[in-house]
């Protein structure tokens, strides 16, 4: 069904939608070619939300170049919108330039419109193929196809670990279990989420900034924290900057004083209490993907880990292992309970295990039942 010259193409998009890793957000990454008697005449990718999708600018880039569109192929690695958003129909687009093929590599996940805009483009005659290149284009928007199809972001925890799985002493002191390549690389995971978690434990103990640094991005991730009694400091320097969203179990007279402290620096406070009086944290992921959150990165210490593991709120685990060893009673990753035999035990699958200068970088994601 595709020539290898349609994957030399779509694998040119995918590469370039991979431009808009910090720059999309909300909007899904795209990357578009468009491609005429065989030679590549224009190429684009998706711009900051509101600015032009990837076919718009790759139409642009052709006629630039003084290229006719006309009987064009477009390889798109997401399906062409069909709607008015901030930017007018793409498809409607593409049937105006006259193109004579779409090859897309996956249909729109929003179950709202999806194959909308493929069927525009059918109707008006054009030769459409889709799913060239799927699974790729999928994991490169994998926040956005999960707040689309689930109603909530791609959870993805990152831990710096000691190869016995310890993450602090027992005082707390954590920095640096990993080198400066991994460090870095963790920054670079920060510039592609939407957000960054953290709890109100690392908070007090390390007061981080919890914001992008060692990597270039013109856009800082959403910063969220989680303090059930808004126990956090004023001063703590995740205030610092743009506003922090704050997750709590209740607002009432009894913190109305902090809560008007954290709210002069800033910050925006949101109740969201469970019966146990802690923030409920799969409501959170709703109110979350309703702020249009794709990717969350949670940076948290072993206990806010537990309660989202446990909860059924994590996709997958960006794990950093350093060659130490910290002993048993420094502080774990995850506080989870042992289950009570091994059929029990929750299971990951490996996808991908890199080596980061002295350290490594393991990727797993949460094996559920429906994937079992
Ligand atoms: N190596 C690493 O990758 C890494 C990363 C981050 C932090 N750390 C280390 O972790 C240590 C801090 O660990 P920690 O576990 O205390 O910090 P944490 O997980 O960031 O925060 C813990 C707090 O989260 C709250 N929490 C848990 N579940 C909750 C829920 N469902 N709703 C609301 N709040 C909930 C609890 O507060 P309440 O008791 O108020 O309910 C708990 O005390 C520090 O030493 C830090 O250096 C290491």
């Amino acid at each position: 069904m595709f020539s290898q010259s349609d994957f030399v193409h779509m694998e040119r998009a995918l590469a370039l939608a991979q431009r808009g890793l910090y720059t999309t957000d909300p909007n899904p990454r795209v990357g578009c070619v468009l491609v005429r008697d065989g030679v590549v005449i224009g190429e684009g990718y998706t711009q900051p939300a509101g600015q032009d999708h990837a076919e718009i600018q790759a139409m642009k880039d052709a006629r630039t170049r003084g290229h006719e569109l006309r009987g064009a192929t477009a390889y798109v690695t997401l399906e062409p919108c069909s709607h008015f958003g901030r930017t007018p129909p793409c498809a409607n687009a593409l049937i105006e330039a006259k193109v004579a093929r779409v090859i897309a590599a996956m249909e729109d996940p929003n179950p709202l419109v999806s194959g909308r805009g493929l069927a525009i483009l059918r109707d008006a005659g054009i030769d459409v193929r889709c799913g060239l290149l799927a699974s790729e284009a999928r994991e490169l928007n994998i926040g956005f196809v999960s707040r689309m199809t689930r109603k909530r972001p791609w959870v993805r925890m990152k831990v710096a670990a000691s190869l016995d799985g310890r993450t602090g002493l027992p005082s707390g002191e954590s920095q640096w279990i990993t080198g400066e390549a991994a460090r870095a690389d963790g920054h670079a995971w920060r510039a592609r989420a939407s957000a960054i978690l953290t709890g109100i434990g690392t908070v007090k103990e390390d007061d981080p900034r919890m914001t992008v640094r060692a990597v270039n991005t013109p856009r800082q991730p959403k910063r969220v924290l989680i303090d059930s009694r808004l126990d956090a400091s004023p001063l703590a320097q995740i205030f610092v900057g743009a506003p922090t969203l704050v997750f709590c179990a209740a607002l009432d007279e009894s913190n109305a004083e902090r809560a008007e402290a954290l709210r002069a620096r800033g910050a925006e406070l949101v109740a969201l209490g469970n019966e146990h009086g802690k923030v409920d944290l799969p409501a959170m992921l709703g109110e979350l993907a309703e702020r249009g959150v794709n990717e969350l990165h949670v940076e948290a210490g072993y206990k806010l880990n537990g309660s989202l593991l446990r909860e059924g709120c994590v996709d997958e685990l960006l794990v950093y292992v350093a060659p130490s060893l910290l002993g048993t009673s420094s502080l774990g990753m995850i506080d989870i309970a042992a289950p009570a035999t091994l059929e029990g035990r929750t299971r990951l699958a490996f996808h991908s295990v890199d080596r980061l200068g002295n350290d490594l970088r393991i990727l797993a994601r949460v094996v559920t039942a429906q994937d079992a």
